[in-house]
């Protein structure tokens, strides 16, 4: 098999990427290791930025996340006794969306017209370094493929074969662990707040997050290897209820069903450069930051959009500017996110350590307190423009 674009991961960022490459006339060919219903049914955070919006609606993927998605003007910050909202409308004149990535996700899959081959397996990229790179797999009735291409790009997550295949020498990487994970809980329950409220607890951070008038999704701060089944549903509520201030200035929580329960590890990590050769790297695949902020896909949709543009120059136009600059102009977007991510999660994450404690109820009431403070939290939440 022969293409333009070899693309390694259909989920958001590969299909996003061979959207709109296909828009500009630009063929590629997608090779994915799971199922199509794997997939799509993946759960992950559920706020897109503003430019995040603008860049989907530009696509033409716009038509349902403004029909069921939620236009949110800013979060509540809050800490025992205290909750502030911040509006990111009137302090950095862009909002954010509530719209889950499950939903971006069918609604590429929808879109997509291209070949996407799904359950492929023993993925690995070769002769990365010449003009002729190319893909070899097997299909999922377990044939071997060779798919060759003009360039490979890998948007195939930190556990896919394409920032492996970039040989340490060529690489650097930083990496950040942090000493807590994250209980998520996707309940049958309308939210019992209009927009998103992040907690400080002295028992840890709490989230509470939606992903619609029905359907709620939170979150706890848990010790590292705790087990999700080991929380019972009524424990889970009675943690959130007490961290997000059930009974406060007459607020309640209202619980529900759970409907899915599981631990998520925090992690921040950039490999550098994001690109090797004819290969390169976008989403997960170079980079991954802590949940803390939802800046994940958001992340990724600003890589591809870069990365797009890059890879129809070198192809139509023979044009190898943008995509020599690629990894460059990605990586600031990057590292700002990685910063914010990092700064978001030690601001709201309890150490156990009462000097930290106080550090993180000063920089909180910094943030609320003062326009200057707000404004920087705002403009990097709502998003900075691609
Ligand atoms: C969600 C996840 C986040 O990490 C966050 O900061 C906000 C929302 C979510 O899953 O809805």
């Amino acid at each position: 098999m022969r293409t333009e674009v070899a693309i390694v991961g259909a989920g958001p960022a590969g299909l996003l990427l061979s959207h709109l490459l296909a828009r500009a006339g630009v063929e590629s060919v997608v090779v994915e290791s799971r199922s199509q219903e794997y997939v799509a049914s993946r759960i992950r955070a559920g706020i897109l930025e503003h430019s995040s919006v603008e860049l989907l609606t530009e696509a033409g993927l716009g038509d349902r996340l403004r029909a069921e998605g939620h236009e949110h003007r800013g979060v509540y910050l809050q800490w025992p006794h205290k909750r502030h909202h911040l509006d990111f409308v009137d302090l950095a004149g862009r909002s954010v969306w509530v719209y889950g990535q499950t939903e971006v996700q069918k609604d590429l899959v929808a879109a997509h017209s291209g070949p996407v081959l799904y359950e492929v397996s023993d993925t690995r990229l070769h002769d990365l370094t010449t003009d002729r790179p190319y893909v070899t797999f097997r299909d999922r009735d377990g044939a071997a493929v060779k798919l060759e291409a003009s360039v490979i790009a890998g948007c195939d997550g930190s556990f896919g074969p394409s920032r492996a295949a970039v040989p340490a020498s060529a690489r650097q990487v930083f990496e950040r662990t942090y000493p807590y994970s994250w209980l998520g809980i996707l309940a049958d329950v309308a939210p019992s707040t209009d927009e998103l409220i992040y907690a400080w607890h002295p028992d840890g951070f709490a989230l509470h997050s939606m992903r619609s008038e029905t359907v709620s999704r939170l979150y706890l701060q848990v010790p590292n290897g705790t087990d999700a089944a080991a929380w019972s549903d009524a424990q889970v509520w009675d943690e959130l209820a007490k961290r997000l201030g059930h009974g406060q200035d007459g607020w309640t929580l209202a619980p529900g069903p759970i409907t899915d329960k599981s631990v998520l590890p925090m992690r921040s990590f950039v490999q550098t450069p994001m690109r090797y050769g004819r290969l390169f790297l976008a989403g997960d695949a170079a980079h991954i930051v802590p949940p803390t902020g939802a800046k994940g896909l958001n992340l990724a949709i600003a890589d591809v959009a870069l990365l797009s543009r890059a890879l129809i120059a070198l192809v139509k136009e023979r044009d190898a500017g943008p995509a020599d600059r690629y990894s460059d102009d990605a990586l600031r977007r990057v590292w700002r996110c990685t910063h914010f991510s990092w700064w978001m999660t030690t601001m709201l994450h309890a150490s156990g350590d009462p000097f930290d404690a106080e550090l993180q109820l000063s920089q909180l009431r910094w943030v609320t307190t003062s326009i200057a403070g707000a404004t920087g939290l705002a403009e990097n939440y709502a998003g900075l423009p691609i």
